[in-house]
């Protein structure tokens, strides 16, 4: 069977750990607790905007959340080095089995779409930078509702954009929030464990099928 498929992107195709690289470099002592609390606070606004229907651009979470941890930690980073960091995100690289774990997958004749927080324009350029965009058939972005994942509405809006519905589509996501929102919908939903420790929050809802690469993904596809 031909199946839709919906590929969350920070931390499924893209690997957001290049940030950490060069936080390593500016504040070395605190670069993993910096890099976690930067990440939580950045998806913790972007919860809060969504359900206060205060939408703004994903950037703009991902900035005001590195201004509140600079605040915690007490560093004083200055514009240019806030400005070397944001622009990382631009640059992040794919996971080493994005690549053929894509390929197998259109090569089944399934159909490839980037589904994300990040606004059409941010993920193409990421996509177009880490060379995996030409597998896609095309860029789904939460921007065309003015809310956030895990709201249904932007399950909908996916199946909506894709002509498809919850029963010929999958959502594929490394972040347990983003699959549990997908699952409670009523996608069939991939959970791709990209880190041993990473915990699937005890909910409930439960992921279709957990995996630990791309490459698992086509064989497992019911
Ligand atoms: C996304 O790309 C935030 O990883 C999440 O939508």
């Amino acid at each position: 069977m031909q199946y839709t498929l919906a590929f969350d992107v920070y931390g499924t195709l893209i690997n957001t750990s290049g940030v950490y690289q060069t936080l390593e470099k500016v504040i070395p002592e605190i670069a993993k607790p910096f890099m976690e609390l930067w990440r939580n606070k950045q998806l913790e606004y972007s919860f809060r905007r969504g359900l206060m229907n205060h939408f703004v651009d994903f950037s703009v979470c991902t900035k005001e959340a590195l201004a509140y941890c600079c605040s915690t930690f007490k560093i004083d980073l200055s514009a240019d080095q806030k400005d070397m960091l944001m622009n990382e995100y631009k640059v992040l690289p794919a996971f080493p089995d994005a690549k053929i774990g894509l390929e197998n997958l259109k090569s089944s004749g399934h159909r490839l779409f980037a589904f994300s927080n990040g606004s059409k324009n941010a993920v193409t350029g990421l996509l177009q930078n880490s060379e995996i965009m030409d597998y896609f058939d095309g860029v789904v972005s939460v921007e065309g509702v003015q809310v956030f994942k895990p709201s249904p509405l932007v399950y909908q809006h996916f199946n909506t954009q894709t002509n498809s519905t919850t029963s010929d589509s999958w959502l594929i996501s490394g972040n347990p929030f983003d699959v549990i929102g997908a699952a409670a919908y009523g996608m069939r939903t991939a959970w791709v464990q990209r880190s041993p420790d990473t915990v699937f929050d005890p909910w409930e809802v439960k992921p279709t099928i957990t995996i630990k690469e791309l490459t698992e993904l086509s064989s497992k596809l019911s």
